[in-house]
C-alpha cells in the first residue's frame, strides 16, 4: 500500500465519530450539503445521505483517499474502454450501451440497438405470428436485470407476458409453462458465454415442451441475447434473431444490451430508450463530477466508512415499494460478485473488509420481520431506504401515504433511538440510513437508479483497489458440479454420503 494510501486510511480512523443527532446539531447546513436532487428528462431523484455519519471532515479525508487512489484516473479509464477488468484482460463498457464512453464501442453498441429494435418492434407488429408469451431463460446477470425491470415497470399493462426462469430446479420452468399457451410462446434465451448449464438444459426443456405442444418448428420462436453469437447459431438459432453484445459488457452489467430484449418487448423500445437515457444522466453526472458532490462516490464514501471503520459486515435496502422487490435480488448480485473479493487488482491481498453482505426488502413488510434487529440488534446495519412519491396503485392514497410515512419514520427512529431505564424497550439509535426518493418510478429514474448503483459499486472498488469486474469465485463450484455430472471422481466424505442418499453417486 502506498504512504499516501495508508496516510489516508489513518487520517480517517483518527478522526472524531460524533452521533448522528450531534452531527445535525453541530452544523445547520447538514441536511444542504449531504442531500441532493439529480434530474433527469422529466423527472428528478433525491439522495439524502444526511443520516450517515458523513461530517466535512470524513468528506475531506475520503477525498484524499480517492485522490491517493486516482479514483479519477480509474474513472476516465473506465468511460474510454481501457482494459480496466484486468485479470481477464477486458474492458467494462457497460455504458457504452446507454450511449456514454468509447467512440466507438458507443458505435458497436448503437449498432446493436438498432438491431434489437427492429426484431421488437417487428415481433410487436406480429412478424413471429401471433406472441403472446415470452419465456426468458438465463441466470445471474442475464435473468435478473430483465427480472426486476420487467417487475418494476410493466405491471400496468405489458405488450407482452413475459416471464423469466433461471432456477435449473424445473419446478421454475413448469410455473411458466403453467401460464403460457406453447402455441403462442416464444423463447429468449439469454447467455452472455451460451455455455451455462442452467440456461442451455432449461433452453432445451422449453423447445421439448413446444415440440410436445404441437409446434413444428420450436427453432423459429428462439432469439438468442449473446456475446457468443456463433455458438448461439451452432446451437440452432437463425442468424437473424441472435442479437449479440460485446464481451466487454460484464454480465451484471448488461440489462443495457441485448440482455435488456425482454425488458424492451414488454414495455416497447421507446420506454427502453428512456431507461438507457435515464442510466446515462447518471453516468454523466458520474463522470463530470469531482469529489463528495459525485453522489456515488459519496455513497461509496459512507459504504467505506460502515464497511472498513465501523466494521459492519452487512449492509440493507429496502424498498417502500412493492415493484422494486426484486430490487435486494438484484444489488446482491452488483455489490456481491463485483467486490466479493480478497485480492487487490494488483494481485495482491487485500488488507481489510471487502463487499459487505447486501441484503433487504420491501417495506413495510419488513418491518413486521427484521427491523427488530436494525433498531436493537447488536450490528450495526447501514440502512438503504427506496421509494417514489407518486403511488404505482389506483387505490386510496392512504395506502400511499402510510407506506411513506412508514419509511420515513423508520429512518428518524433508527436516528433517534429512544432511551429508556427498561433496557428491553430501550432504543440505542445513532443508527445510520440512507434514502433514495424518486419522484415516480418511470423507465428513466429506474435506470437511473440502477446506473447509480453500478457507479457506487465501482467507486467502492476504486478505494479498495480491487478489480470489480471478474468472477472467478463462482467457478470451483460449477467444476465440481459438472465432475460428479460426469461420475468416477471421489470427494470428501460429507458430500460422498450426500450423494449416495440421493441416489446421485
Ligand atoms: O456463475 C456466475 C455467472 O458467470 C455470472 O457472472 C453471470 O451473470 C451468470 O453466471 C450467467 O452467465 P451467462 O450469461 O454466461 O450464462
Amino acid at each position: 500500500m502506498s504512504e499516501s494510501i495508508s496516510t489516508a486510511w489513518q487520517a480517517l480512523a483518527n478522526l472524531p465519530k460524533p452521533r448522528l443527532a450531534e452531527l445535525f446539531a453541530a452544523d445547520p447546513a447538514r441536511l444542504a450539503k449531504l442531500s441532493a436532487r439529480l434530474e433527469l428528462p422529466e423527472d428528478g431523484m433525491r439522495f439524502d445521505w444526511s443520516k450517515t455519519h458523513l461530517d466535512d471532515a470524513h468528506i475531506a479525508a475520503f477525498e484524499a483517499l480517492a485522490e491517493a487512489m486516482d479514483f479519477a484516473g480509474r474513472r476516465a479509464a473506465l468511460f474510454a474502454g481501457e482494459i480496466v477488468n484486468v485479470t481477464e484482460g477486458r474492458a467494462a463498457e457497460h455504458t457504452a450501451q446507454r450511449g456514454v464512453g468509447n467512440a466507438e464501442s458507443v458505435a458497436r453498441a448503437m449498432g446493436y440497438h438498432s438491431r434489437m429494435a427492429a426484431i421488437v418492434e417487428a415481433i410487436h407488429r406480429g412478424a413471429m405470428g401471433d406472441v403472446k408469451h415470452l419465456i426468458h431463460v438465463g441466470i445471474g446477470g442475464s435473468a435478473l436485470g430483465p427480472a426486476l425491470a420487467v417487475d418494476a415497470l410493466a405491471r400496468d399493462g405489458a405488450m407482452m407476458d413475459v416471464h423469466v426462469v433461471s432456477n435449473i430446479d424445473g419446478c421454475a420452468l413448469e410455473a411458466a409453462f403453467a401460464a403460457c399457451d406453447p402455441a403462442a410462446t416464444m423463447l429468449a434465451v439469454a447467455s452472455k458465454t451460451f455455455t451455462t448449464i442452467e440456461t442451455m438444459t432449461n433452453a432445451e426443456s422449453v423447445l421439448d415442451w413446444l415440440r410436445g405442444s404441437g409446434v413444428t418448428d420450436p427453432y423459429g420462436r428462439v432469439v438468442a441475447l449473446t456475446a457468443a453469437p456463433e455458438k448461439a447459431i451452432e446451437w440452432g438459432v437463425d442468424e437473424t434473431r441472435v442479437l449479440p453484445f460485446s464481451e466487454s459488457v460484464g454480465g451484471r452489467y448488461s440489462l443495457w444490451s441485448s440482455i435488456g430484449f425482454p425488458i424492451a418487448i414488454a414495455l416497447g423500445w421507446p420506454d427502453f430508450a428512456e431507461l438507457l437515457e435515464g442510466a446515462a444522466t447518471v453516468d454523466r453526472h458520474f463522470l463530470e463530477t469531482d469529489g463528495a458532490a459525485n453522489l456515488c462516490l459519496r455513497a461509496a464514501f459512507a459504504d467505506q466508512y460502515y464497511t472498513r471503520l465501523r466494521r459492519c459486515q452487512t449492509r440493507a435496502v429496502f424498498a417502500y415499494d412493492e415493484r422494486l422487490a426484486l430490487l435486494p435480488d438484484y444489488l446482491q448480485q452488483l455489490e456481491m460478485e463485483s467486490n466479493g473479493k480478497a485480492v487487490t487488482a494488483e494481485g495482491q491481498p487485500v488488507d481489510g473488509p471487502t463487499a459487505p453482505i447486501t441484503w433487504g426488502g420491501v417495506g413495510t413488510d419488513a418491518q413486521h420481520a427484521v427491523f427488530q434487529l436494525l433498531h436493537q440488534g447488536t450490528n450495526l446495519v447501514p440502512v438503504d431506504f427506496i421509494a417514489a412519491i407518486t403511488p404505482g396503485d389506483d387505490l386510496a392514497p392512504a395506502h400511499h401515504r402510510i407506506l411513506l410515512s412508514n419509511c420515513f419514520a423508520q429512518g428518524a427512529a433508527l436516528m433517534a433511538g429512544k432511551p429508556s431505564e427498561d433496557l428491553a424497550r430501550a432504543y440505542p439509535g445513532d443508527r445510520p440510513s440512507a434514502t433514495i426518493l424518486l419522484d415516480a418510478l418511470t423507465p428513466a429514474s429506474f435506470g437511473a437508479l440502477i446506473a447509480f448503483h453500478e457507479h457506487r459499486t465501482f467507486a467502492n472498488a476504486v478505494l479498495m483497489g480491487i478489480n470489480p469486474f471478474d468472477q472467478f469465485g463462482v467457478e470451483l463450484g460449477k467444476a465440481i458440479a459438472k465432475q460428479i455430472e460426469q461420475g468416477g471422481a471421489s470427494f470428501d466424505p460429507s458430500t460422498e454420503a450426500l450423494l449416495a442418499q440421493a441416489g446421485i453417486a
